[in-house]
């Protein structure tokens, strides 16, 4: 299951991801975390010191082996300089698992053990200085659309990405490679105001949106919310005292988490177990067709030196992973 938290800068988006993922972790599901904003403190939340985040591989400088073990032997990529962001896997295509080892987890994850049990955290890594005027976030975070189409998940089995609502996500199509997409917001105008906006850039794509209310402090507070997000409004997490100590310096047990919070995580999670039932290996795959083929013709065609809509396979269907361990369905099967 892949879930994304998105929202405006301070809203909660880092808290409530590192909250979530302990909460599967604690409940002994398989996780990936994925921190994916251009602000990287998914790691500290999770635990790590400012230290050990610093050391964290970023995915961003890995990109050329990334899609060398991608690549696999698909006929269709010529070389790994040749895959961009949105290139399509097809036969031949290596895919990734939630749990296994291989070389991208080798080089780029990073296990974290968790006071109740333990993730791997993936990082794009920070905007450093030798990007300014030369790239973009949204290069690095094209890493994580990479793995995303690359990915075979199965039901409980979970990658969560701390990601901004802003403009890096939407310069591709990554946000639409998530079963559920958690919008963090405040009870402001601003908070709502960037609701309505990735509402309405998702809109044409099927984007499950739901919102979830942060540092709501009484009724006013969740009436506002209620008038503005309407049925789009899944949960409200209360102002935390634990969140504070957390910011502190303090690491409380996630048990100690006060009990409607921690309610919430819950209602998080049955909410993203039941959106399995409606994926749609069919669309998933098209859709990363159609933004491939978008970034083939504007520019990354021109720049590559070879027409990149052959890379796409039209017989693949990315189809699901059992957790049973069975393989992939074979190209053009609907699993
Ligand atoms: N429910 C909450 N109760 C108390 N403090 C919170 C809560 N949610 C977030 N915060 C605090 O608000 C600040 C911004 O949160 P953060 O998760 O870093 O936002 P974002 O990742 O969206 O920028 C942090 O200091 C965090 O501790
Ligand atoms: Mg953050």
């Amino acid at each position: 299951m892949k879930i994304a938290f998105v929202g405006k800068g301070g809203s909660g988006k880092t808290t409530l991801s590192a909250l979530f993922i302990r909460h599967l972790a604690a409940a002994g599901r398989p996780v990936i975390a994925v921190d994916a904003d251009i602000n990287q403190h998914l790691g500290p939340a999770l635990g790590l010191t400012d230290d050990q985040a610093a050391r964290l591989p970023s995915l961003g400088a890995h990109l050329p082996e990334i899609k060398e073990y991608l690549r696999g032997s698909n006929p269709l990529i010529g070389s790994a300089d040749e895959m961009i962001k949105t290139t399509p896997p097809g036969r031949g295509s290596r895919l990734l698992r939630i749990v296994e080892e291989n070389p991208v987890y080798a080089a780029c994850a990073r296990p974290i053990a968790l006071d109740e049990g333990s993730v791997r955290l993936l990082a794009t890594g920070a905007f450093t200085e030798e990007d300014l005027g030369v790239a973009c976030y949204h290069s690095k975070v094209g890493a994580v659309e990479l793995l995303l189409n690359h990915l075979l998940d199965g039901r409980d089995e979970y990658l969560v990405t701390d990601m901004t609502a802003g403009s890096d996500s939407f310069a591709s199509g990554l946000f639409t490679r998530f079963d559920l997409t958690f919008l963090v917001a405040e009870p402001t105008r601003k908070g709502v105001s960037v609701y309505r906006q990735y509402k309405d850039y998702a809109r044409d794509f099927g984007v499950h949106l739901r919102v979830i209310g942060n540092k709501v402090q009484g009724p006013d507070d969740l009436d506002f919310l209620r008038r503005e997000v309407g049925d789009d409004l899944l949960a409200t997490f209360g102002h935390s005292d634990w969140v504070r100590r957390m910011e502190q310096g303090a690491e409380p047990p996630l048990k100690s988490l006060e009990p409607a919070n921690r309610a919430v995580l819950e209602q998080l999670r049955s909410e993203v177990d039941a959106s399995f039932d409606r994926r749609d290996a069919h669309r998933y795959t098209e859709q990363a067709v159609l933004f491939h083929l978008r970034n083939a013709e504007s520019w990354a065609s021109a720049k590559v030196g070879v027409d990149l809509a052959n890379q796409v396979d039209h017989s693949f269907v990315l189809g699901e992973f059992t957790p049973d361990g069975e393989q992939p369905a074979p190209a053009g099967a609907h699993v």
